[in-house]
């Protein structure tokens, strides 16, 4: 606190002392002053940022881009670890509202599983507003699931957000994580990854936003390029060597926010699929077993070369109307708990491991993450009127009611 009061003095001092210099009379009469402009009393409450200003991400230098901080985009295991000492981590994600439509499935499907060291596995949920029931999401989190976010609005058309800009972006990004935790009585802290809607980037912008506010990675850009070996977790400091998919894509050097890339799965007919639900040539939706080997060919191609994260991006609805896969994801899930070095975990744990490597035996022995569940008061709220629209919302918080229904501008709809 002392030396915070001491750098502010010393910061005073020279912007008086650069003030003054700039009033000293010139003594060439033909030398007319630029004009002064009034430095600022207050400080800015939101960051300024002109996006033209960032600088280019240069080629990666590995000698200067180092752990923990730091990572080139390579598909060279963090560490210098063989893949044989290396930690399969595989992550499973789901996308958009949690609400009574999807709770069954999540609670049968994943609740109650373990990794081979004893520990929960985990799962990330992408969770947009509109129609999300935040009791429910107070229980996936209150399970050790990572809750994460998907935007506010979750507006179409995908150009939308293609062409958002530093505020849109912090309107339904960085005000979703302060509105989820809110609503859903869970801690700011503990909320920090995005993804954007659709997988759709918005170039520098969202990484800009989650460098000044604080959230630790993206989980929006896909890779086809990289798939066999592929890409692990990266930084923006040094320029992206990634394919981009889905432009535009980052180029500025950004400092802080981690890529998760999401690594494409190959289809029946080696095209690449972001989503487990998006692949084109995909077995019969009733053949389990073709699914099974499916699944597990995609993983394979992960365990049996670098081990990078090996992703399982699905839609609920996905497996819900299709049992034959429900049932082959939980055998690929109980394949996993029975490998020794295979762990399914929350996406924010993979960086954790990435930024501070150990081998898996190491990884093995150590205690299971805790986290401590958070109760919820709560409340059903509604009707509530939209005020971005005509409809009339009815959903559940743990915190009190609203006044109108929460949307970008207004995330607690006050
Ligand atoms: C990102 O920033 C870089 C460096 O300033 C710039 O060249 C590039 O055009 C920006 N990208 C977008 C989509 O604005
Ligand atoms: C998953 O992530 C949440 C939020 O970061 C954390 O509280 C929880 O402990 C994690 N769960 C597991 C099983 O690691
Ligand atoms: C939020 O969680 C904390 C910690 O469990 C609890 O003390 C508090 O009463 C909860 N608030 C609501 C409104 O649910
Ligand atoms: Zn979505």
């Amino acid at each position: 606190m002392r030396s915070l009061v001491l750098l502010f003095y010393l910061f005073l001092g020279l912007t008086i002392a650069v003030v003054q210099g700039q009033f000293v009379p010139s003594p060439d009469p033909l030398f007319t002053p630029d004009p002064v402009t009034e430095p600022s009393t207050e400080e800015p409450t939101t960051p300024e940022r002109d996006p033209n200003e960032l600088p280019l991400g240069e080629e990666c230098n590995e000698e200067l881009c180092k752990l923990p901080d730091c990572r080139c985009s390579t598909t060279d295991i963090p560490g210098g670890l063989l893949p044989r000492n290396t930690p399969q981590f595989v992550t499973i994600t789901f996308d958009d509202a949690i609400n009574v439509r999807n709770i069954e499935t999540y609670r049968s499907i994943l609740y109650g599983r373990k990794n081979s060291n004893g520990c929960p596995s985990g799962a990330t949920f992408f969770v947009s507003h509109e129609y999300t029931d935040y009791v429910l999401v107070n229980e996936l989190y209150n399970h050790g699931y990572e809750i994460a976010l998907n935007s506010i609005s979750h507006r179409t058309p995908p150009d939308y957000w293609a062409t958002a800009n530093y505020d849109v972006i912090k309107e339904e990004i960085a005000d979703q994580r302060i509105q989820i935790a809110h609503f859903a009585n869970i801690s700011t802290e503990s909320v920090k990854g995005v993804r954007l809607p659709f997988l759709q980037l918005a170039g520098n912008a969202s990484f800009q936003v989650m460098a000044d506010y604080g959230l630790e990675y993206d989980s929006s850009w896909p890779t086809s390029a990289y798939r066999d070996p592929g890409l692990w977790p990266y930084t923006l400091d040094y320029a992206s060597t990634q394919d981009c998919t889905m432009p535009p894509c980052p180029t500025a050097s950004i400092p802080k926010p981690w890529v998760q890339p999401l690594v494409s799965w190959t289809d029946l007919q080696g095209l690449p699929c972001v989503m487990a639900d998006s692949c084109h040539f995909t077995p019969d939706l009733e053949d389990e077993e073709a699914w099974y080997k499916f699944i597990v060919g995609n993983f394979e191609r992960h365990y049996f070369s670098n081990r990078a994260p090996f992703g399982f991006h699905i839609h609920e609805w996905y497996l819900s109307s299709n049992p034959a896969v429900q049932a082959a994801f939980v055998r690929f899930m109980n394949l996993i708990s029975n490998l020794p070095d295979a762990f399914v975990v929350n996406s924010s744990e993979v960086l954790e491991w990435v930024k501070n490597p150990v081998p898996v035996d190491v990884y093995r022995a150590k205690p299971c993450r805790q986290w401590s569940p958070r109760i919820c008061f709560s409340r059903d709220c509604g009707p509530l009127a939209g005020e971005h629209n005509e409809m009339i919302y009815w959903f559940n918080v743990c915190n009190v009611c609203p006044r109108v229904y929460p949307w970008t501008g207004n995330p607690l709809g006050r």
